[in-house]
């Protein structure tokens, strides 16, 4: 079956330009160009009609946790978190193998697979490697075999608070393999901050200032000394503070490509602010939000294109998990996986003056690159995966809501948020999987990409 799109305005990493693009056996078979009659070519084709609309690459989420975190469950399984991913013009995530005390890395990642068949977008995993990275690394090539050259590390996180030493050794082995996704807090200065406030408290802003800035920037700095010495190149994770989006600014000023951040919505919209108070608890996950000054400078690193890839860490917990904990207790996490095209394309392009191929650059193309899925995934020309998503410019404003949620979150962060323009349609492997936020796709039908 043949599907066409046309009338629409198509973008793609480097520019804008009417087309037509006709999508078979779940590829991208042809760009025509606008005046095409293409009723003649292909006299039995679909016809998509896409007027008004920009086109674009199908979103490519490079960090979200879909059914595996942790001891308790998380509110999004691979196939929930699909249908939240295409509600919002997402069709391709990368989710985690992280191996619990003592599981064997292949065992882990046999789990991961396994959870991922029930997945409706196509996935790709990293591999973390933790405390017991000794008994991991090597094991590197079985890793590699399974399709994954793209690792994750923490600095502070339980079983994989990782130490610079144990960070060289690790950026040695995987350095001309693939790429490192770190997520960066300074533990000691967290044990030390976390001396000065009473365990128990349930005000969830000292999760935030025990967790201070510095510890992101410290954290940062030890980590990008190592992969320069090993020639790694590094993505910090979410980045939540303006001193990280500085050093970023210092190193693309000294020529550092091989550096990047990544980060998400809830660090440029979300403060300390929305932490106090009963619910304060729903607006929690590491690194904590932070202040205004923090979540403006990281809106201008998003428009300047400092934040090389827009990521959400979806990561949601339901209510009654997170509300009755303290700060010490409390499961870290929030949604933000159907919202991410959508709050860069209102933040970002309508309000902010984004351009479009920079929007489709950090919304796709940047995460498809660097995690190794170009140019199959994260542009739009013939041979791509035939993925794709309509943005509206024309959609006026509108107020997200739990009636416009697709995935199994009961709370997001981002209900009553007032988005303007809206994600219209997403088409995955050719077929129309979410029109008008009506998501109708089958459990399964993606597929893992296993990364070569
Ligand atoms: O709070 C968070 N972010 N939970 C998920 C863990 C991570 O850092 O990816
Ligand atoms: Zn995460």
């Amino acid at each position: 079956m043949v599907t066409a799109v046309v009338n629409g305005i198509v973008v793609d990493e480097c520019r804008e330009y009417r087309a037509s693009l006709i999508l078979e056996n779940g590829r991208i078979a042809a760009v025509l160009s606008p005046e095409t009659d293409v009723r003649a070519l292909y006299p039995d084709c679909d016809m998509v009609d896409a007027a008004g609309q920009y086109v674009v690459p199908g979103g490519v989420d490079g960090h979200v946790h879909f059914g595996g975190f942790g001891d308790i469950p998380i509110a999004d399984d691979f196939y929930s978190g699909s249908k939240a991913a295409l509600a919002g013009g997402t069709t391709t995530v990368v989710d985690f193998c992280e191996p619990g005390v003592g599981e064997d890395p292949l065992h882990c990642i046999a789990a991961r697979k396994e959870a991922g068949r029930d997945a409706a977008v196509d996935f790709a995993l990293h591999y973390t490697f933790t405390e017991n990275w000794r008994e991991e690394l090597p094991r590197l090539d079985e890793i590699l075999d399974e399709g994954i050259r793209n690792f994750k590390a923490y600095t502070y996180y339980p079983h994989t608070s990782l130490l610079p030493g144990d960070f060289r050794n690790i950026m040695e082995s995987i350095h001309d393999k693939g790429t490192l996704l770190v997520h960066a807090e300074e533990k000691s200065i967290i044990d030390c901050m976390k001396e000065k406030y009473p365990a128990d408290t349930s005000d969830m802003t000292a999760l935030s200032l025990t967790r201070p800035n510095i510890s992101e920037q410290i954290a940062v700095e030890n980590v990008l000394a190592i992969a320069k010495e090993t020639g790694t190149r590094l993505c910090i994770a979410h980045t939540s503070s303006r001193q990280t989006a500085e050093i970023r600014a210092r190193e693309k000023a000294a020529g550092n490509e091989n550096f990047i951040l990544e980060s998400c919505p809830h660090y440029m919209q979300f403060t300390i602010e929305n932490m106090k108070g009963g619910e304060g608890a729903l607006y929690t996950m590491n690194p904590p939000l932070r202040s205004q000054a923090d979540a403006d400078r990281l809106k201008e690193a998003l428009v300047n294109e400092e934040i090389a890839i827009l990521s959400t860490d979806h990561c949601p917990y339901s209510r009654r998990y997170k509300l009755g904990t303290n700060y010490m207790t409390v499961p870290c996490g929030v949604d933000g996986v159907q919202t991410r095209m959508m709050y860069a394309f209102s933040e970002g392009v309508i309000k902010g003056g984004l351009n479009m191929p920079a929007f489709v650059r950090m919304t796709s193309t940047n995460a498809a690159k660097f995690y190794g899925l170009y140019p199959r995934k994260g542009t739009i020309a013939p041979g791509s995966d035939a993925d794709l998503a309509f943005f509206d410019p024309k959609a006026g404003e509108w107020t997200y809501g739990m009636e416009a949620v697709a995935g199994k979150t009961d709370y997001s962060i981002f209900e009553g948020f007032k988005l303007e323009g809206r994600c219209t349609c997403t088409i995955k492997g050719g077929r129309v999987v979410m029109k008008d936020g009506i998501v109708d796709v089958e459990k399964g039908s993606g597929a893992y990409i296993p990364v070569k």
